[in-house]
């Protein structure tokens, strides 16, 4: 082994508390980039193989240069070609009780019909499907056979509003829509295809709409040469569909997701290096063996159900559960019970989703087996100390390390995680311990330059890794400023070895004094409530796109159970003024122009906003009232008296309504 101090890896520095074999991997891998991604990439069947590991000018990267493979060949054939032909792929359990198991044969079959089904509508490579579905099986069908043909899926999760849909659809200018009659959440029917009908009257580009009957709903609308059943097209399918060879290079879905603007950024992911990517992290990570039962808790409409329910999975040939529902419909030991029903293995959720569980009681999941478990993972969002050790000793029983992987829509998969695959550090409740092998990352100042242990700073990466998102849909541009401008390469930064650009998270870290990285939440305007992701100003411009809203303000204020809720202050036009009625007529509104999951908790009716001599809202005064906490610094407001009529907002709605609640 080479001399450690005279290495690259050296430079990563207080690594004392990595494992020997993490340590190990992740020195190989900077000594030779290209060589350790080779390696990992022969993971995958290569229809042929790449000329160039990795072409990097920066900040565009292309990895696998020249290499051709097929993502739904290598999520399905290759494992059939194993001997996985009759392994359960999925079991699918529905809220309202319906079953389905998928083996992987049942799974090729069906992705093979309906890539047929979407050739015979006319769809050719590199065509753009937009897929809004709830969670079942069609929707990772829907998505392999988009890839079998080289067509783009483009995913949107069936939470959101036909509004948001209908910006997606435009903004990716898809060909067809794939969606379902209906869906059931806590028990009511929520009519899915009304909601497409209402974005399709806001969209040009779909052409053909095709619609699973999830429900049976009798009323639903077909419009004639347009609508297909989902059945009806399945039904003179051919069972055999080609796989597309696709370059390494091509893309091979967008996935929308909100950044600091009112316009949700299309991150686009390659084929190739996208697929290397979640094969390696989810062996790396959480070291799945072929008995492993998996269950990702996520939707699939979210980059973590791209990542770790169709993709990471099914290129490990993993048996999976794909639960349609609520957690707590009809009880709140439906998880628990569906953990004891199959058995469940590897189970991994999010904070949100832990700190419920946790309301709701140790009972719940006391009155089940979970001794099958012996892996648990989270992601999303910072997990407080509390939540973890509830995880910890209530669902893993004091037996399962608790895998906290910190990634993004954008990096595809997870960049700092335990490694319980390569070598398990000593775990520490509330830290996501280090990055994998391969991944370089720092926490650094304002000014780029790396900061002491326990301060805090910003979290950027400083080398290309395959999961990389390729740029911003059609917007190249957006994709170099929004990641890449922030922070210059200087000479302070030298991890592994000086980068020529750096890529900038938007996060908040810190490291201890043994090298292990804290997740601090977000640094720029971008909120997580209850996991997802929406930025403040896509809010605030659903609010101003009614009648009677002036101006807005939105915030995020911590939650115990959902990390953050939305907060909005308001200024209305003349001629209107605050009333229960218009409040709660604004939170109607946000439900249909984002979606559900964007409801603000609170909303204060003001007559100014706390901002800047150059006209910026200061955000972070607003939330400093909201959460009850010291302004801090305000010598830049412009109107000092904005902050006193806040206060008061915030004060007299407490008063009347109780902590907050409007
Ligand atoms: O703020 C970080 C937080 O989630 C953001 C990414 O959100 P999204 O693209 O929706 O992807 C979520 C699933 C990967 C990050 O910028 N985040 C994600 N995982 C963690 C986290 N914060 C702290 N700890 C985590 N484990």
């Amino acid at each position: 082994m080479a001399e450690e101090s005279s290495s690259a890896a050296a430079e990563i520095g207080q690594q004392k508390y990595y494992g020997h074999k993490l340590k190990e991997m992740s020195r190989r891998a900077f000594e030779d980039l290209e060589n350790f991604w080779s390696e990992i990439a022969e993971n995958l069947v290569w229809f042929k193989k790449w000329d160039k590991v990795l072409e990097w000018d920066p900040p565009f990267a292309r990895w696998f240069v020249g290499g051709v493979l097929n993502a739904s060949y290598n999520a399905l054939d290759a494992n059939i070609k194993k001997g996985l032909k009759n392994k359960v792929a999925y079991f699918w359990e529905g809220e309202e009780g319906k079953t389905r198991t998928l083996t992987y044969y049942q799974l090729w079959k069906e992705v093979n019909k309906f890539a047929n089904v979407l050739k015979k509508l006319g769809v050719k490579k590199g065509d753009r499907i937009s897929i809004y579905l709830p969670m079942i099986p069609e929707l990772p069908i829907a998505m392999l056979a988009a890839a079998r043909i080289g067509a783009l899926h483009s995913v949107v999760f069936s939470g959101f509003s036909a509004e948001a849909l209908a910006n997606r659809i435009n903004d990716a200018e898809a060909k067809i829509l794939i969606t379902a009659d209906g869906l059931y959440r806590r028990g009511k029917v929520i009519p899915l295809k009304k909601n497409a009908d209402e974005a399709l009257k806001l969209t040009k580009s779909v052409e053909k709409v095709i619609v699973v009957k999830r429900v049976g709903l009798e009323d639903t609308p077909m419009t004639e040469g347009r609508d297909y059943w989902w059945d009806d097209l399945m039904k003179d399918a051919e069972p055999y569909c080609p796989p597309e060879p696709m370059e390494a290079t091509d893309p091979l879905f967008i996935l929308y997701t909100s950044g600091t603007t009112g316009k949700p950024k299309g991150v686009v992911h390659s084929t190739g290096g996208y697929l290397v990517w979640v094969w390696a992290t989810l062996k790396w990570a959480f070291d799945l063996k072929p008995d492993d039962i998996w269950w990702c808790t996520a939707d699939i409409g979210w980059i973590t159900g791209h990542s770790y329910i169709v993709y990471g999975p099914l290129l490990h040939g993993v048996t999976q559960i794909m639960y349609d529902g609520a957690p707590d419909y009809p009880a709140p030991d439906r998880w628990w019970e569906i953990v004891e029903k199959y058995g469940v293995t590897a189970l991994y959720t999010a904070p949100t989703a832990i700190r419920m569980h946790m309301k709701f009681g140790e009972q719940w999941a006391k009155k089940h087996d979970l001794s099958t478990l012996r892996i648990l993972g989270t992601v999303g969002e910072p997990i407080n100390p509390e939540a973890w050790k509830w995880y910890y000793e209530i669902i893993g029983n004091d037996r399962c390390p608790i895998i906290d992987t910190w990634w993004q829509t954008e990096t595809g998969g997870f960049m700092i995680s335990p490694a319980a695959g390569i070598d398990l550090v000593p775990l520490k409740p509330g830290s996501a311990t280090f990055p994998l092998p391969g991944i370089a990352v720092d926490v650094v100042n304002e000014d780029g330059e790396p900061v002491k242990p326990y301060e805090r700073g910003y979290l950027v990466v400083l080398a290309p890794w395959p999961g990389m998102l390729m740029t911003l849909w059609r917007d190249p541009e957006r994709y170099k400023e929004v990641y890449w401008s922030k922070f210059q390469p200087n000479s302070k930064l030298k991890f592994p070895i000086q980068p020529p650009a750096v890529y900038y998270t938007g996060d908040y870290a810190m490291k201890d004094e043994e090298g292990y990285l804290w997740l601090m939440g977000r640094a720029d305007d971008v909120i997580k409530v209850a996991g997802h992701r929406i930025g403040t100003a896509e809010v605030e411009s659903a609010f101003v796109s009614h009648p009677a809203v002036a101006e807005a303000a939105v915030i995020g204020k911590p939650d115990p159970v959902k990390g953050e809720t939305i907060v909005a202050f308001i200024i209305l036009k003349s001629g209107y003024s605050p009333s229960e009625e218009l409040r709660k007529e604004l939170r109607t509104w946000i439900r249909k122009v984002i979606g559900p999951v964007a409801t603000p908790e609170a909303i204060f009716f003001v007559s100014s906003l706390p901002k800047t001599r150059s006209g910026k809202i200061m955000r972070r005064l607003l939330k400093a009232i909201v959460s009850g906490k010291q302004l801090g610094d305000i010598t830049t407001l412009e109107d000092a008296s904005s902050i006193e009529e806040a206060k008061r907002a915030v004060e007299s709605l407490r008063k009347s309504m109780g902590e907050g609640k409007s």
